[in-house]
């Protein structure tokens, strides 16, 4: 097996067995990279929704490539108005997780997001979440281009991407988080030995816990300035935040007792005013690009 296949099987064995494990009601180990408090539930929801902006508002097909089991809520907005979610993951578990929540508004397909198995023109609107960093790095332009490939011609997609490590602002702020979460972990921890439960509860959770300490998967991410020199090519290119800060700021710097909720508003004002700003200094843009009414294929041959 080549590299790169044994870094998706590997990628697929860890959603499989770990990754849309359910270690709560409807709650997946996966959510572990998320920040589910009730002091952030808004902004995150907000973010959520910010993508469907971007998205048509109607059609036959959108596809979801690398749906996962369409975990929030707010995800089902974005295929209202489409006939079918095509959903598409590399994880039989995340595939069969989606059908409990769409029914037969969906179609799955169990394929790699690197090598679609559509034909041109099929789609009217094309999402995809958090899932391009799991290819390995020579990958993440074909994928790009396979997408906008399956576009229909004035359709639209949206890519929610990470900078990961090379968000500048994330980057600038690795040490106050690094301390602050140090800080926080300290705190609890003091508190945890107070309380005689604990022993009893972690016994009860002890397989929750274990998966939710299992190691991630394979992730890999490409900056700024390599999105705008290998996709400039991809018609009506535009990169806007989805989210300024990562999960880790927001556990290590926003509490309810600070002020979480208004900091997370004001920075959504932020976002709303700066967009591409947002987008190019923050944990994760939207990468936005569409298919022209008159594409030919040369964009494509060029691109893949
Ligand atoms: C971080 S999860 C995101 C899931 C979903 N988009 C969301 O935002 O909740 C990444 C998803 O991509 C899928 N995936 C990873 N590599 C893939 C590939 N090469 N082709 C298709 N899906 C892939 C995984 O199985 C997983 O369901």
């Amino acid at each position: 097996m080549t590299v790169e296949g044994d870094i998706k099987r590997q990628v697929q064995e860890f959603y499989n067995s770990v990754g849309w494990k359910q270690i709560g009601e409807g709650v997946y180990q996966n959510a572990r990279y998320e920040d589910l408090r009730p002091v952030s539930r808004e902004y995150i929801h907000r973010c959520h929704i910010r993508v469907a902006r971007f998205l048509p508002l109607q059609g036959t097909y959108l596809l979801d490539a690398g749906s996962g089991p369409i975990q929030y809520p707010e995800y089902l907005e974005y295929s209202k108005g489409f006939r079918y979610r095509v959903c598409l993951d590399i994880s039989m578990l995340a595939l069969k997780e989606a059908r409990e929540r769409l029914g037969d508004r969906g179609l799955y397909i169990v394929a790699d997001i690197a090598n679609l198995p559509f034909k041109e023109d099929a789609f009217e609107g094309v999402v995809s979440l958090h899932t391009i960093h799991h290819l390995p790095a020579d990958e993440h332009k074909g994928a790009f281009f396979g997408l906008h490939h399956v576009l229909k011609p004035g359709g639209r997609c949206v890519i929610v991407y990470t900078w990961g490590e090379y968000s500048p602002l994330m980057r600038f702020l690795e040490l106050p988080i690094h301390w602050a979460t140090r800080f926080i972990q300290w705190l609890s921890s003091k508190r945890r030995s107070r309380r005689e439960t604990i022993q009893s509860e972690e016994n009860a959770q002890s397989e929750a816990i274990e998966l939710v300490r299992t190691p991630g998967t394979f992730t890999t991410k490409h900056d700024y300035a390599w999105v705008i020199d290998n996709l400039r090519d991809l018609p009506g290119l535009d990169i806007r935040v989805w989210r300024t800060v990562s999960t880790r700021f927001m556990r290590a710097f926003i509490h309810r007792k600070a002020l979480g909720r208004f900091w997370l508003r004001f920075l959504f004002w932020l976002e709303e005013i700066f967009p591409r700003f947002f987008g190019r200094i923050g944990q994760y843009p939207m990468i936005l690009f569409q298919k022209s009414e008159s594409s030919t294929s040369t964009i494509e041959r060029t691109g893949i």
